[in-house]
């Protein structure tokens, strides 16, 4: 497990440029030495949020990219283009892409390997619905989720990747899961990795995603397999997103 926790934001669709410069401003008077950061935000904002966070640790990404170098496809993002404009990550296979814009495993597989391809560490996220939990398939579905990155990009490629724990269920929901239910998942991801090489697994960042906020975030974070966060709801405002980030820093 990596040693410094990684707090990354996801905007989702908000913020403006004011809300950029705003936010990057206060976090520049704040503290994050001891904890890695980074912003991903709406792709028309990323080449602004760069130049704002110069000078800052918080890196940029985006919160998708498409799995073709270039071409005819008209409103999509190359990762060569992220890369081009100074991102390090971006965000592959959240459950919003997966359930509204029909991502499916395979093509979540296919932007992990287009990010990587461009030297962009791909957040590859899985997570099962409440139906799914329910029904007992949790370990199953966020596995066989995992399975087709692997598959594609090799454990290897895992290396330089993030991988985020996001139940369905608890996203935008204000319902997080207990950081009992989070590890336990977490550590089923980590020794899934471990089967193909024990040295992956060991420094592979699982991240949590799911109603995270500043109230719960120690206790999660505290979890000896949750490696960080990734915050939506909570990430918008630049103090609550610190607030998150300190808990980081403390454990
Ligand atoms: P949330 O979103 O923190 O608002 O639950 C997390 C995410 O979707 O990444």
């Amino acid at each position: 497990m990596s040693a410094c926790k990684l707090v990354v934001a996801n905007w989702k669709m908000h913020g403006s440029l004011e809300s950029c410069h705003q936010w990057m401003q206060q976090m520049s008077t704040y503290d994050l030495s001891g904890c890695d950061v980074a912003l991903c935000a709406p792709s028309v904002y990323l080449t602004t949020l760069v130049q704002a966070a110069q000078g800052t640790p918080v890196r940029i990404g985006a919160e998708d990219v498409n799995e073709n170098a270039q071409g005819a496809f008209t409103g999509e993002i190359s990762a060569g283009m992220l890369a081009d404009i100074g991102c390090h990550l971006v965000i592959v296979g959240h459950s919003e892409r997966r359930t509204m814009y029909g991502d499916t495993d395979e093509r979540v597989a296919l932007k992990a390997q287009a990010a990587l391809s461009c030297a962009l560490a791909p957040i590859v996220c899985v997570g099962e619905t409440l139906q799914e939990r329910q029904a007992g398939q949790t370990m199953e579905v966020v596995t066989s989720q995992l399975q087709a990155v692997i598959d594609l990009i090799g454990v290897q490629g895992l290396s330089c990747a993030v991988l985020a724990y996001e139940p369905v269920w608890a996203i935008g929901t204000g319902l997080s899961a207990t950081p009992e239910q989070a590890q336990e998942v977490h550590a089923a991801l980590r020794a899934f990795v471990a089967k193909y090489d024990a040295q992956v697994a060991d420094q592979l960042r699982i991240l949590y995603g799911g109603s995270v906020k500043p109230g719960n975030a120690a206790e999660l974070f505290a979890q000896p397999d949750i490696d960080g966060g990734l915050i939506g709801g909570a990430s918008l405002k630049a103090e609550d997103f610190w607030g998150i980030c300190q808990a980081a820093k403390n454990v």
